[in-house]
């Protein structure tokens, strides 16, 4: 379980810029819900993921994870708890390692990091098998740099690091934004696989409506740092992509007039 109890966060205090990017935000995220969360541009969408992470520390509130008071540990203390991915593809790897050793280092997440434990067969076999499931062909390019890849197939293998050890819960920024529609289309595939199958707590954040109604199972929206919209269950599944569509021009109208 994932609980944010009146998270605020503000960016350029007592600044002419100041912004309010969380404001008093409270949220509960059950184990295994997979939460999409949607909202215009500036509404505090990956301030709160970010939150979450421990990028920087709120001026109020509250964060637990899985019964842990986190408030105040550091982001790399969190790093054990959480899997990331975010829209720029070249974001959470190391591109002069290759496939296998990238693997390798994520498969230590949380432990003591000796890349001396090296890779057996056994160890490659069983990352080549969870790799050949995306359907990219990288299970034969195992000692390619991961420099080489198109920005799908990091993104792929990305998500694929940032589960490899169960989180407690995988933050997803619009992380397949930036790929094209096969692509995007693949790794979508696979997250919602991976997120059924290890029946994790997920964030997702996306612009994109047809996501938004047809992934996960509750739908989140914010607008000026707060939580607007809560929808869960069947009332999530009748949603389709012109309600979503409408409700945001009615959102924009209430923040016009
Ligand atoms: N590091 C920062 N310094 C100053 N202001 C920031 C910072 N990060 C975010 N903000 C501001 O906080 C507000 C929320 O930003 P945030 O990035 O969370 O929005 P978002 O919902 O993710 O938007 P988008 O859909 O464009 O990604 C914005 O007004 C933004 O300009
Ligand atoms: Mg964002």
């Amino acid at each position: 379980m994932i609980s944010i109890q009146h998270y605020t966060k503000t960016f350029g205090k007592n600044t002419p810029n100041e912004v309010k990017a969380l404001d008093d935000v409270s949220l509960e995220i059950k184990p295994s819900e997979f939460l999409l969360l949607i909202g215009s541009n500036g509404s505090g969408k990956s301030t709160l993921l970010n939150a979450i992470a421990g990028s920087y520390q709120g001026e109020s509130g509250k964060i637990i994870i899985d019964g842990q008071d986190v408030s105040l540990w550091p982001e790399h203390k969190r790093a054990g708890l959480i899997g990331r991915v975010f829209q720029n593809p070249f974001l959470g790897t190391a591109p002069s390692m290759t496939i296998a050793e990238n693997l390798q280092l994520a498969s230590l997440r949380g432990k003591t990091k000796t890349l001396a434990i090296g890779l057996n067969k056994q160890r490659l076999s069983e990352l080549k098998d969870r790799i050949q499931e995306f359907g990219m062909g990288l299970e034969n390019r195992m000692d390619t740099p991961i420099g080489l890849l198109s920005g799908g197939q990091r993104q792929a293998l990305t998500l694929l690091m940032a589960t490899l050890i169960k989180p407690k819960v995988l933050l997803l920024d619009e992380h397949t934004a930036a790929l094209d529609p096969r692509s995007a289309e693949q790794v979508l595939y696979m997250t919602e696989k991976i997120v059924a199958i290890f029946g994790l707590t997920a964030i997702m954040v996306t612009h994109s409506m047809e996501q938004a109604v047809g992934f996960g199972t509750r739908l989140v929206m914010m607008n000026q740092g707060k939580i607007i919209w809560d929808v869960a269950g069947d009332k999530k599944y009748e949603l389709t992509a012109d309600d979503l569509v409408r409700k945001f021009r009615n959102m924009q109208i209430q923040i016009t007039v």
